[in-house]
């Protein structure tokens, strides 16, 4: 199939038909003169509701009923008000929702769902410039307005790069994600003018690109990409992107300049590895799985995630200190429990090990090292290795599930996951691993396996 043709193919699949923006259009009218009426019945005559993100812009994605609804208060409102009559006003709204739940990330909002759309509800500043927002959400209106004045023309474009993000696994500027925003995507059409345009300059990106659209950037940033923020000089709209998904897209936009197909914006997944696929896979590789099984805490994804990575980084670092070498690690999620997946090369190290003293002609220190260990014997006695005293000493841990299961509380954890690692957790290990009952558990494996064996 020709670059065109699989372009307008995709296009087929991800543009929203008229109806459906209709559809769309209605929804959101609605909330806002819902929003708009309850702010007047409290008396908030200057606050109101208003459509912002992909929606007001034309750059969603078929089948993607997510709908931006920013509650505007004015400037001189304090911020105890805002969060106060803001939250209010969305509940209110939100009263005749099918449900709705509180979240709590930097900023308090309300996510609802209308039918078949979801809706977040947000209470922001109306402020003079973006330069002078009180809270960063104070700063969408201003992305609206500047990439409503500029994508005319442009939003297949943007929706072409926004589904082919997806199929890479590198769209959403969420922390668990650490990817590419609907916004970023929308300015690097804006900058280079067209899907195929963005692949090719990927393709030539290095770390610490910077790109200023309207040449008004006045900050240093140590970032993977710096898309200065048109509104806001100060602000790198790439902020939340990690080097591994940067890389990850520089990747598959040269993967589909040489071979383009549909399937690199429609992946399929890979198949669930059966028990015995799996325990060849093991046994093929040799290493040893652990999983630390917990229950998960019930906190907004932008707060989970970075707590299971901060746990993930606290188990490298004790299995590095008592020297389990790692290959590989990684998180997930269930309905109700939470992991940390790690692939050990080794499951037992031996009872001794090496301590190291210090450098003889350190008198003091090689003293003291030396009465210690002639006092209290270790497995050896003392000699000297490239001028320090040594010592072959007895292992604490000689069981990485051991170590796991006995000094994991007293980790670096964050609150929520550190409450829950706490009031208890399982070690499970090799088999053990294939009777956890859940779907998305053994999805997960699979993945863990494709993307650390297949690519
Ligand atoms: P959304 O996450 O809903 O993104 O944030 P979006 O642009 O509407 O894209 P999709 O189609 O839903 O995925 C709504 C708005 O909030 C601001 C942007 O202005 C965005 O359009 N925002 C959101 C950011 O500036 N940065 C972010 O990381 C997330
Ligand atoms: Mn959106
Ligand atoms: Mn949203």
């Amino acid at each position: 199939m020709s670059k065109n043709n699989i372009l307008t193919e995709i296009l087929g699949k991800i543009k929203p038909t008229l109806d459906e923006q209709q559809k769309m259009q209605k929804v959101a009218d609605h909330i806002i003169s819902l929003v708009d009426q309850v702010a007047a019945g409290s008396g908030l005559t200057d606050v109101s509701g208003t459509l912002v993100g992909s929606a007001a812009r034309g750059t969603w994605i078929s089948g993607e009923h997510d709908l931006d609804i920013f509650i505007t208060f004015p400037e001189v409102t304090s911020n105890e008000e805002l969060k106060n009559l803001g939250l209010k006003i969305a509940r209110q709204v939100s009263a005749s929702a099918d449900r709705f739940e509180e979240r709590y990330a930097e900023h308090p909002y309300i996510h609802a769902l209308f039918n078949d759309f979801e809706v977040d509800l947000v209470p922001c500043f109306r402020v003079e410039s973006a330069a002078q927002i009180k809270s960063s959400v104070d700063r969408t209106p201003f992305h609206n307005q500047f990439i409503l004045e500029k994508i005319n023309g442009l939003e297949d474009e943007v929706l072409l790069l926004k589904q082919f993000m997806k199929g890479a696994g590198v769209y959403g500027s969420d922390l668990r994600t650490g990817g590419f925003s609907g916004y970023l995507a929308e300015l690097l059409i804006i900058h280079y003018g067209s899907f195929i345009a963005v692949l090719e300059a990927a393709d030539g990106w290095k770390p610490a690109i910077t790109i200023d659209i309207i040449e008004h950037g006045n900050k240093q940033h140590n970032d993977p990409l710096v898309m200065v923020d048109p509104t806001d000089p100060g602000r790198n709209v790439a902020a939340a992107l990690t080097l591994d998904r940067f890389a990850g897209f520089i990747d598959r936009a040269r993967q589909y300049l040489d071979s383009p197909g549909l399937e690199q914006f429609f992946p399929s997944l890979a198949a669930p590895l059966s028990d015995a696929e799996f325990e060849s896979i093991m046994t093929e590789r040799g290493t040893f799985l652990i999983a630390v099984v917990f229950d998960k805490p019930d906190v907004v994804e932008d707060v989970l995630y970075p707590q299971l990575f901060m746990l993930h980084s606290s188990i490298k670092d004790l299995l590095s200190r008592h020297k389990f070498p790692l290959l590989n690690v990684d998180v997930w999620a269930g309905d109700n429990e939470a992991a940390i997946l790690l692939e050990i090369e080794v499951l037992h190290l031996p009872p001794v090990k090496k301590h190291a003293g210090p450098p003889v002609w350190e008198k003091i220190h090689a003293g003291s090292f030396k009465k210690k260990y002639i006092e209290n014997k270790g497995i050896s006695g003392v000699y000297i290795e490239n001028g320090r005293y040594m010592v072959d000493i007895q292992r604490k841990y000689t069981d990485a599930a051991e170590l796991l299961r006995n000094d994991l509380h007293a980790c670096r954890l964050g609150k929520h996951v550190g409450e829950n690692i706490k009031s208890g957790f399982k070690v499970l290990y090799g088999r053990e691993l294939l009777k956890v009952n859940f779907q998305s558990f053994r999805e997960f494996l699979t993945g863990f396996f494709h993307q650390n064996i297949n690519q």
